[in-house]
């Protein structure tokens, strides 16, 4: 059985991440998904939308994935590696080379990303629109007022 590793943040799911899962998992039999803590992410200065047990909950839910792990530290790549008696790590190709230290232990693949969606892209539309609401409310607030 060829075993696959990924990790990630996976926060507000997206295509790119459905695409990248997929292909992951076929190009082996079993995928392992290791997914940043709330607590990694603050560490990185970042802050996902969605909690570390919600985006373990909707990994779980898809079939290309066989489990999720939590991403605790940048240092447990190897560790992990051997654990889980991975073949294959795959990341997407924003990462590339990063992980080739890895290589020694098992084989490493780069994907390409998906274009035109990321988590930050979608929580920075999200903010657009919410700004625009905002306008919107204030001005029929000012209308009814003058009305008034
Ligand atoms: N990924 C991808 N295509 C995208 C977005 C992400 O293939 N359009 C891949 C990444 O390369 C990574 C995995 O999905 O291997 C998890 O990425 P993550 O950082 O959680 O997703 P992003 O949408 O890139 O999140 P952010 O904008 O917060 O960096």
């Amino acid at each position: 059985m060829k075993k696959v590793l990924t990790y990630g943040t996976f926060d507000l799911l997206h295509k790119g991440h459905v695409l990248l899962l997929q292909r992951a998992r076929a190009l082996g039999d079993h995928l392992t998904v290791a997914v940043s803590t709330d607590q990694f992410n603050a560490l990185k200065g970042k802050k996902s939308y969605t909690s570390w047990e919600d985006r373990k909950l909707i990994l779980e839910a898809l079939s290309c994935v066989d489990e999720v792990i939590p991403e605790n530290e940048w240092e447990q790549k190897i560790k992990d590696v051997k654990e889980y008696d991975i073949d294959l790590f795959v990341m997407g190709d924003d990462w590339e080379g990063k992980f080739d230290f890895l290589k020694d232990y098992c084989q490493v693949y780069y994907l390409p990303r998906t274009a035109g969606i990321s988590t930050t892209k979608i929580k920075q539309d999200l903010k657009e629109i919410k700004a625009e609401v905002d306008k919107l409310s204030q001005k029929i607030e000012e209308e009814i007022n003058q009305e008034n």
